[in-house]
């Protein structure tokens, strides 16, 4: 099969890495275009991040010699050789913004790690086991963008990807309020230990942003469609606590929950078994083949052990117990750059080739 053209805008930074790993052995995707700010550009992608590569992999053979562009200058030039963006940009808001849509006005669909087009009503926010019905909004947004192929698709913030796939199976319960403090890797800031030397044998109580996100951006997956916008849910309440830890890789939860109507240890164990999206039945590439997995032993799951499971897509639950203030807590754990960033924008991009909305041009 003839692959999609792909183009990696921040493709030097720590999520931009990721993809180079992941689409350099992809089976449907291929490397057309590395791009990143003014100061990379005109560099080979060797060059560009010589003495920062900070994957457990090699540089991809295939990367090394591809001609760095420049994300903004080249902007129109890009959006004539690829089928599709990804974008995973340090950037301000605003200008992210206006970079992702002048992408998707230029006939380009954008699949965004970036949190600045969370919030836009007609821009899914996708987790593709959770709410792929969320993409029906494109057709609206196209009308507002005035495009034909292009839009813009988001992921949502690496620190939901465990404890909301863990509590989506049990919904028909009636999630009533959610308690989570998150224990965040340091590759979440896109830093490593050799760049951030005061995170060694330290924790740091604060991530700029991250408890609003992890506040809110459920509501978000867990929204309905109404008239080409996503409507928000309004319950359940949840309050998060955000902790920066001294972990490479690999998101931790710690999460309370109470119902309305009060399930069983087992509903929640045989219901993380039989867990299945539409990323499953559509077998799509990078998609685990089980996407939710239970642990009994009580020191499971562990960041070294289990962040890797099912190549880092997967999400590890262990400590189910009852709660003396909440029905019920327990713990999860989730590949923030891999499950959390660019595997999870990889496996959204999968879903919207397999459903029609980015096809080769
Ligand atoms: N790390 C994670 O786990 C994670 C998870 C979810 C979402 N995200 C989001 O993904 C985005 C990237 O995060 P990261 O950790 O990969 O950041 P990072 O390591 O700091 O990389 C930033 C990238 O943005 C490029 N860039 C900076 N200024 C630019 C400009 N003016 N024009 C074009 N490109 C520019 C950089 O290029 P140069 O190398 O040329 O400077 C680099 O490629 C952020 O929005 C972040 O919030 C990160």
């Amino acid at each position: 099969m003839e692959k999609y053209k792909v183009g990696i805008v921040g493709a030097t930074g720590m999520v931009g890495q990721r993809f180079i790993t992941l689409i350099a052995e992809h089976p449907w995707f291929e490397l057309a275009v590395l791009a990143a700010s003014a100061r990379s550009a005109g560099k080979t992608y060797e060059e560009a991040v010589a003495g920062r590569w900070a994957m457990e992999a090699p540089l991809p053979e295939k990367a090394k010699s591809i001609v760095v562009m420049d994300a903004v200058a080249d902007a129109e030039k890009i959006a004539g050789i690829v089928d599709f963006i990804f974008c995973a940009v340090d950037m301000k808001k605003d200008e992210i913004r206006a970079l992702e849509e002048k992408y998707a006005k230029l006939e380009c669909p954008v699949v965004s790690n970036n949190s600045a087009n969370r919030w836009t009503p007609d821009v899914p926010m996708v987790v593709p086991e959770l709410n792929p019905e969320h993409l029906a909004v494109i057709e609206a947004q196209k009308k507002r963008l005035g495009t034909k192929r292009g839009f813009i698709a988001v992921k949502s913030n690496c620190s939901i990807q465990n404890y909301v796939p863990a509590l989506h199976p049990m919904r028909d319960f009636g999630i009533e309020k959610i308690l989570v403090c998150t224990y965040q890797a340091i590759s979440g800031a896109g830093k490593t230990f050799a760049r951030w030397p005061e995170m060694v044998d330290n924790v740091i109580p604060y991530i700029g942003g991250e408890e609003e996100k992890s506040e809110q951006e459920p509501l978000k997956i867990w929204g309905t469609v109404q008239n080409g916008e996503i409507v928000k849910a309004t319950e359940p309440a949840i309050t998060a606590q955000c902790i920066r830890v001294p972990v490479t890789n690999g998101h931790m939860s710690a999460t309370f929950v109470s119902f309305k109507k009060k399930p069983t240890e087992e509903d929640f164990i045989s219901r993380w078994a039989a867990f299945k999206g539409r990323a499953q039945e559509l077998a799509l590439p990078s998609a685990p083949k089980q996407f939710l997995h239970y642990f009994t032993e009580n020191d499971r799951p562990q960041t070294k052990s289990e962040r890797e499971l099912e190549h880092g897509m997967a999400v590890s639950i262990g400590r189910l117990r009852p709660d003396t203030q909440y029905d019920y807590k327990f713990v999860a754990l989730s590949h923030n750059t891999l499950r959390g960033a660019a595997g999870g924008a990889v496996l959204l991009a999968e879903l919207l080739c397999a459903e029609g909305y980015i096809t080769k041009k």
